[in-house]
């Protein structure tokens, strides 16, 4: 099995995590979050989104979370912007990596971002413009690439084609989301050629949601295919909120527990990010959605009981 001897862990749970939390979680609760998940190593954590609090309330609070956060050298805190007026916001809260996120479902694009896929990436052209003229990092996503809650099967060469595009409107980086978590290895792994014949694979990266548990299958196929970069969300937080059904991005404990076993480095300390997963679990009154993270704390339950007299 060829598998890369590095991989970049994209966090993404404060943004794709929180957004789908029907209760606001205070502002300072998600900045403690992105300061506990800067500290373990993380070199990207996805800090919030510029986006309509209309359409995503619990994301109203995104100019608070950048004023908030500790900024760490060598760590990017990208931010989703759908618009121009996204990315005003995102310029005046200091931010460097932006994302824009289209879709490989006509579908999907419109109950998203209220506008169909070629109108998006209209929308996106003069908003990469001025981010990369300012010296941004832009970032794009597609989603529903392996399958969509209102069409059902996705064409691998439609995602091809959108990836492509963003490619040439100037993303340094395709993430590739399979937002509603329905994927399996073999057709994921289908996709990614199909898609790294139009954008070359070390501009991709994969986002498993895991609605079917095969998130963490899945990044192991595209692993196998050339993909080095994966977003995750610790604790296993998240889900789309204009994609019914979809669960937890896959847990960024469970994704290093596995690529620590493969001798895949990351940089990124396991107690530390598990240690935030049980803050923000905590925070929300629930258990920590990663078996990793279940099976550290129990582990450590069991020693601690043991030391007692
Ligand atoms: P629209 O209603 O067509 O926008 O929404 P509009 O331009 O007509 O503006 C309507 C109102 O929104 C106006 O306010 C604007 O000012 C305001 P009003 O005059 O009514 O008071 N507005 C904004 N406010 C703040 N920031 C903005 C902004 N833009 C407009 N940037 C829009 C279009 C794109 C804005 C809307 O559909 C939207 O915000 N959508 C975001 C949806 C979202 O965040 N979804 C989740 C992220 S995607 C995801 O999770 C998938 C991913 O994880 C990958 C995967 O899993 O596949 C990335
Ligand atoms: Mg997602």
């Amino acid at each position: 099995m060829r598998l890369p001897k590095v991989v970049k862990i994209v966090e993404v749970g404060p943004r794709d995590g929180l957004q789908n939390e029907p209760q606001l979680v205070p502002t300072e609760i998600k900045i403690a979050l992105i300061d506990r998940l800067s500290a373990s190593g993380l070199k990207a954590v996805e800090a919030t989104s510029f986006v309509s609090p209309k359409w995503v309330p619990q994301m109203a609070d995104s100019m608070e979370v950048m004023a908030g956060i500790e900024r760490r050298n060598g760590v990017a805190y990208p931010v989703l912007t759908p618009n121009l007026q996204g990315l005003t916001g995102a310029i005046a809260a200091g931010a460097t990596d932006i994302a824009v996120f289209g879709a490989a479902s006509e579908s999907f694009s419109q109950k998203n971002i209220n506008c169909s896929i070629d109108q998006s990436l209209e929308r996106f052209a003069p908003l990469i413009e001025k981010a990369t003229g300012l010296g941004m990092q832009v970032r794009g996503y597609v989603s529903c690439v392996l399958g969509c809650p209102y069409e059902g099967a996705v064409a691998p060469e439609v995602v091809a084609r959108v990836a492509r595009q963003l490619l040439d409107l100037g993303c340094y980086e395709i993430s590739l989301g399979d937002t509603i978590g329905v994927g399996t290895p073999g057709r994921a792994q289908t996709m990614i050629e199909t898609v790294s014949a139009s954008v070359p694979v070390d501009h991709l990266a994969i986002h498993f949601h895991d609605t079917y548990g095969q998130a963490l299958a899945n990044v192991l196929a595209c692993l196998e295919k050339g993909v080095s970069v994966v977003d995750s969300s610790v604790a296993g937080l998240g889900g789309c909120p204009y994609a019914m059904g979809a669960s937890g991005n896959l847990a960024s404990e469970d994704l290093l527990y596995m690529l620590g076993g493969l001798g895949i480095e990351t940089g990124v300390d396991l107690s530390a990010l598990a240690a935030a997963g049980n803050y923000i679990s905590h925070a929300l009154g629930r258990p920590n959605g990663s078996k990793v993270a279940q099976a550290i704390n129990c582990t450590e339950n069991l020693t601690s009981k043991g030391d007692q007299p």
